[in-house]
């Protein structure tokens, strides 16, 4: 496709929801409560939100100004901005991220689709052991969750080979309202149980003595992930851009959406959980195992009720899974159609079909087949390992450098200020971050995950 024919999104209302799209998914709902729970609720929070201001923003904008300049996919991105094939390893790097990621994040959307359908048929009742159980069994299965996988991922497939103004852009602008409105819903059902209160003051009144090294560290972690940071997904969509669009400020919105749906996410979980006595730090199982019970108990005088939130949980749950996983299934077949020459319909059907295999592999190494491991881990944490605590603070790291010591300032200027229509007041702050404050974070965040600082 010519620079000229390049698809594009056809309004601002449609770039801000589609990439808040990206960035608001599992991270939000299922990681960020539960690693928030661990680390002390209210002051990691706090913590949060500065990383996502100091290390998250300059990044985001660094991957949009590449993304935009080149209006090409992450790879030939980097190619063609950094001058030499070299830099093209960046880029593909990125884009290899976002194909391993979207595979194994295949899986966890399917489960979520199977708990739609288990909260349907009224399947999420009894104590808390039956529900423990009704995840294990469900998560070892050699079938069930692969066809969960496939599912979604079909979804994703029919959205993404309409193409980005009518499949992407058309289903952000529908999923993500829908999105806030069952958000908003469940806080206000979950924050009127009896006993509420405990848990909104949890998440909001801080208590700085519970930060350390280690909370701060697991919040530029979060932050990271949850903007979609590093996966070529940023850089691909904003290639699809328009020149008007206002980078630091379009940034600006996707980080406070993205904050808002996480601490809403947080306001969902923990007022129903301490209304029932239950602990929130009960890791990545809080979802599955831990919440189910919660929305039974919270409403045992009204199991209807109770069924009805529990759906519309894992409705909004799948919503959020199924806006990241479109853009990260996006990374790779903008890369296939463009490099291959492949039409979009066969770039996204490789995709599709590649992705599904992964997933299946990490979905059975759950327990269906327990003999795909490496080094005696599941395949599964193998891949959330080796893309989310390698892969992904190498491709951040690489593009501050790329961007911040690379790039002539004055590529970088025009874009951040669109040509000098904008006034860019932000600008030496935001290059500063991206040249010394960025990197050095990337790199105690990296070394502190193996023990070293
Ligand atoms: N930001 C998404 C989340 O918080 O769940 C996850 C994600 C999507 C990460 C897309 C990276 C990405 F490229």
């Amino acid at each position: 496709m010519s620079l000229q024919e390049r698809a594009n999104f056809g309004s601002k209302l449609g770039v801000v929801l589609a990439t808040a799209g990206s960035a608001v998914g599992l991270g939000n709902v299922w990681r960020f409560p539960y690693v928030a729970g661990q680390n002390g609720g209210a002051a990691f929070i706090v913590c949060y939100i500065a990383c996502i201001v100091v290390l998250g923003l300059p990044c985001m904008i660094s991957e949009f100004i590449i993304g935009r300049r080149a209006r090409s996919n992450t790879a030939r991105a980097y190619r063609r901005l950094g001058g030499r094939r070299g830099w093209m390893l960046i880029g593909g790097l990125g884009v290899l991220t976002g194909f391993l990621i979207t595979g194994y994040y295949a899986v966890v959307s399917g489960w979520c689709l199977q708990y739609i359908y288990a909260s349907l048929t009224g399947r999420l009742h009894g104590d808390p052991q039956y529900v423990r159980d009704y995840f294990t069994t469900f998560e070892t299965d050699p079938l069930q969750p692969v066809l969960c996988t496939v599912l979604i991922l079909a979804a994703t497939h029919l959205v993404i080979s309409r193409g980005v103004r009518r499949g992407i852009e058309r289903a952000s602008k529908m999923m993500m309202p829908t999105l806030f409105v069952l958000l908003l819903l469940i806080v206000a059902t979950s924050c009127l149980l009896p006993g509420a209160e405990r848990g909104i003051a949890f998440l909001l009144k801080p208590d700085f003595g519970k930060v350390d090294g280690d909370v701060l560290l697991g919040a530029l972690g979060q932050s990271f992930y949850s903007l979609s940071i590093g996966m070529g997904c940023l850089c691909t969509y904003a290639s699809y851009f328009s020149r008007e669009t206002d980078l630091a400020g379009t940034a600006v919105k996707i980080g406070a959406i993205d904050s808002v749906v996480a601490v809403l996410a947080g306001l969902m979980i923990f007022p129903a959980a301490f209304s029932v006595g239950v602990e929130p730090d009960s890791g990545p199982s809080l979802i599955f195992i831990t919440l189910p019970n919660v929305f039974h108990q919270a409403f045992a005088s009204l199991p209807l009720l109770g069924d009805a939130v529990a759906l519309l949980f894992y409705a909004l749950l799948s919503l959020a899974a199924l806006t990241s996983l479109i853009s990260l299934h996006e990374v790779s077949t903008a890369f296939l159609s463009e490099e291959l020459n492949l039409s979009r319909h066969r770039g996204a059907l490789v995709v599709t079909v590649s992705t599904a295999v992964i997933g299946a592999f990490c979905s059975l190494s759950l327990g269906g087949y327990e003999g795909l491991q490496l080094l005696g881990w599941p395949l599964f944490d193998v891949f959330d390992f080796v893309t989310g605590q390698i892969f992904l603070p190498v491709v951040g790291f690489l593009t501050c450098l790329f961007v911040g010591w690379h790039l002539p300032d004055a590529l970088v200027r025009e874009e951040f200020t669109n040509g000098g229509t904008l006034r860019g007041r932000l600008y030496g702050l935001y290059i500063f971050c991206v040249r010394v404050v960025c990197p050095v974070c990337i790199v105690l965040i990296f070394l502190h995950q193996f023990g070293v600082v």
